[in-house]
């Protein structure tokens, strides 16, 4: 009896040594119920980029390829194959799916940005959304309906979805994915919107809060985070931010975080730090305030990632380098997990 309940014990530690030596950002991250993942593009079919997904990752959402321009380059093809690979990828492996982005101002094609009225617009926006969702019926954990929609001073942007539908638009695509929706969680993403007390931030807060009075279907808001290191980093404003929308129950995404660094200082000890800190820091409101439910990065590895285009001067954002090489911000995170 001793002897068996020895072996039993030994076979029991032995596991659990195998299974520690193999815990990930993406195996804690799950354990402590936080969404945690980046956005992946072609790295998905590359087996090198699948174990560094897998590692990091139990959400992923697709940087380009479930755009407009990308999904339905006219209004009569729809381009599934890249999106329904990858979906094979993430069911195979555990990994939820997150759907950007339904409408928004940019990467549309022109078939969109050529409509007229609001009836054409009202059409293709319904079966927009109805298309997307019945294809991907129980697929996607989070959908991001709208995106951007808001100028930095709070007034709302001059899309060709405003230009046409008004600020109404807004409600018409959640009450239209919400009677279309099997699951899914309904979103609005916007960036700059992370800090109360910016008039973005606030104008936002305030219309989802209208939405919410009106009964209009949302779920939550995605604060995208494209952050850098040399500019104002206000943890208790973004931390009081997530608490008002808690309060009207409304869950957050921290949905496309970046901290880029100037190009002059990629070897800064201290700037490198000062990555790693603001990292951890918005990490730990992730995992402290119960609302916000994920955290997402935007780009895999620092060879792909928008940021160089984007931001001239600036790069080395993402948590992987240009070799997919961990930096030292994975290990500071993956010790955070614990
Ligand atoms: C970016 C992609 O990363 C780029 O590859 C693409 O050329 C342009 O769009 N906010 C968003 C994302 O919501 O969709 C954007 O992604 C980055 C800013």
């Amino acid at each position: 009896m001793k002897k068996t309940i020895l072996v039993t014990s030994l076979i029991v530690s032995l596991l659990t040594l195998v299974s520690c030596g193999k815990e990930t950002i993406a195996s804690r991250a799950t354990k402590k119920g936080l969404e945690i993942g980046t956005a992946y593009a072609s790295d998905i079919f590359d087996p090198e980029g699948q174990e560094r997904i897998k590692e990091f990752s139990n959400i992923l959402v697709a940087e380009n390829f479930m755009k407009c321009a990308n999904l339905r380059p006219n209004a009569k093809f729809w381009n599934w194959s890249d999106i329904d690979h990858s979906i094979e990828f993430a069911e195979k492996n555990n990994i939820q799916m997150k759907f950007h982005t339904m409408f928004w101002h940019q990467q549309n094609s022109s078939f969109i940005n050529n409509m007229k009225s609001k009836e054409e617009a009202l059409e293709i926006m319904d079966n927009h959304i109805i298309t997307i969702m019945d294809h991907l019926k129980g697929k996607i954990k989070v959908y991001d309906v709208v995106n951007e929609m808001f100028e930095e001073d709070g007034s709302f942007r001059k899309s060709i979805w405003y230009n046409l539908l008004g600020e109404e638009y807004i409600a018409h695509a959640l009450t239209v994915a919400s009677e279309h929706n099997s699951g899914a969680k309904l979103y609005l993403n916007e960036y700059n919107n992370e800090c109360v007390g910016y008039p973005k931030a606030d104008a936002m807060y305030n219309f989802v809060k209208s939405l919410k009075e009106k009964g209009v279907p949302i779920d939550g808001v995605g604060m995208q985070l494209h952050l850098s290191t040399d500019l104002p980093f206000d943890p208790d404003a973004i931390r009081a931010n997530c608490k008002r929308y808690a309060d009207i129950g409304i869950e957050i995404s921290f949905s496309e975080v970046d901290v880029r660094l100037p190009a002059s200082k990629f070897k800064d000890p201290e700037e490198i730090k000062k990555q790693e800190y603001i990292y951890t820091t918005l990490l730990d409101i992730a995992l402290t305030e119960p609302n916000v439910k994920s955290f997402i990065v935007w780009g895999m590895y620092d060879r792909t990632s928008w940021v160089p285009a984007t931001f001239g001067g600036y790069g080395n954002a993402c948590i992987y380098d240009v070799e997919y090489n961990k930096k030292p911000v994975y290990e500071a995170m993956f010790e955070q997990l614990k």
